[in-house]
């Protein structure tokens, strides 16, 4: 009996893998085990002898089962202590392939215009996009009869509201809420209801900007634009100023640029012209002032309202706008 132990505790003791032990425990301490044997002959045996046989299976299987799970936590260690060396991580560690975000090229010119205007005293102020019909036409003298409405498809709201379709209520929050003396600008998405081409967008950006002091005159509105646009495009761009209608401002002008993307030969963004409309502007209409509590005659101002959007396409020669909304990753890794 001694030596039938003997040589199962040697047979677990010897498995040497995870796989071997559990062989082994199958043959030896399973249902034809040693320890099975050992009892099948039970019945035949004396009083004495059962209880002698009893205990000795008792001890034998303790012993056996002892060795077992012995054997068995030290191959479980090995296996875990195996599985953290190859599993480990270093959560430190940068993930694969991930590229750092940049800014829109739309803001980043609106970044660089919002310092340079700063830089000249200017504060930068925001305005809500769903805009009151007030500020967005009758306070800039369009009234609702004009025809100028027509030349800005707006998308209706309930109640009087709409999407502003220019920055231009942002000079009226700034006169109602600042006063004057007043040098502000105030960058901005705007929305049309038109139909979307190469050049049109339903949703764009301006940067509208406005002074008002004592003896504003259209030098000074010249000069202000000469630095604008020697700063935004780092050289000498061709300008034309030619007379424009805006209810709001008298005189009024457009301010062309040279169209950079085909140097003036005629292309889609400048519609063949060889000029792009970039920046209309003009001295604020003593009306305008009125209606926001301004005195026209201690008070006098220029307005100039940006097309960011379309600066963006100029300074990058992007010849088509609608990119800039796209979201297109193709498009937006470039800058
Ligand atoms: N708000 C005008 C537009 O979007 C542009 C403008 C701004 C004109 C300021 C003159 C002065 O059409």
């Amino acid at each position: 009996m001694q030596d039938l132990l003997d040589s199962a505790l040697a047979r677990i003791t010897a498995a040497g893998t995870a796989a071997e032990l559990e062989a082994v425990r199958v043959e030896v301490l399973g249902r034809k085990g040693v320890l099975a044997q050992l009892s099948k002959d039970m019945g035949k045996l004396s009083a004495d002898e059962r209880a002698a046989r009893g205990k000795f299976i008792n001890t034998a299987k303790q012993s056996l089962e002892g060795a077992y799970e012995e054997l068995k936590s030290k191959f479980e260690a090995e296996a875990l202590a195996k599985r953290l060396d190859s599993e480990w991580l270093d959560l430190t560690v940068p993930a694969p392939g991930a590229r750092p975000g940049s800014l829109h090229p739309i803001t980043q010119i609106q970044w660089e215009i919002e310092d340079l205007f700063r830089s000249l005293g200017f504060s930068v102020l925001d305005g809500p996009e769903v805009e009151t019909e007030h500020h967005n036409f009758d306070a800039l003298n369009i009234p609702p009869d004009h025809p100028a409405r027509d030349m800005q498809d707006t998308f209706w709201l309930e109640g009087h509201h709409l999407l502003r379709t220019h920055t231009s209520p942002v000079q009226v929050r700034g006169m109602e809420k600042l006063g004057p003396p007043l040098r502000m600008i105030a960058p901005g998405r705007v929305f049309r209801n038109e139909s979307v081409d190469a050049s049109h967008e339903h949703t764009f950006y301006q940067l509208e900007g406005m002074m008002i002091d004592r003896n504003v005159s259209a030098g000074n509105l010249i000069y202000f634009m000469k630095t604008l646009l020697t700063a935004i495009f780092k050289r000498e761009v061709t300008v034309r100023l030619r007379p424009g209608f805006f209810p709001f401002v008298e005189p009024g002008f457009e301010l062309d640029i040279r169209c950079l993307i085909c140097g003036g030969d005629g292309c889609p963004v400048c519609k063949q012209s060889g000029w792009v409309e970039l920046l209309p502007c003009g001295l604020v209409n003593p009306h305008v002032l009125r209606m926001s509590g301004i005195d026209p005659n201690e008070w006098g101002g220029f307005a100039f309202g940006l097309g960011l959007t379309r600066l963006v396409m100029m300074r990058y020669a992007i010849d088509d706008i609608r990119w800039l909304q796209s979201g297109d990753l193709r498009f937006l890794r470039q800058f």
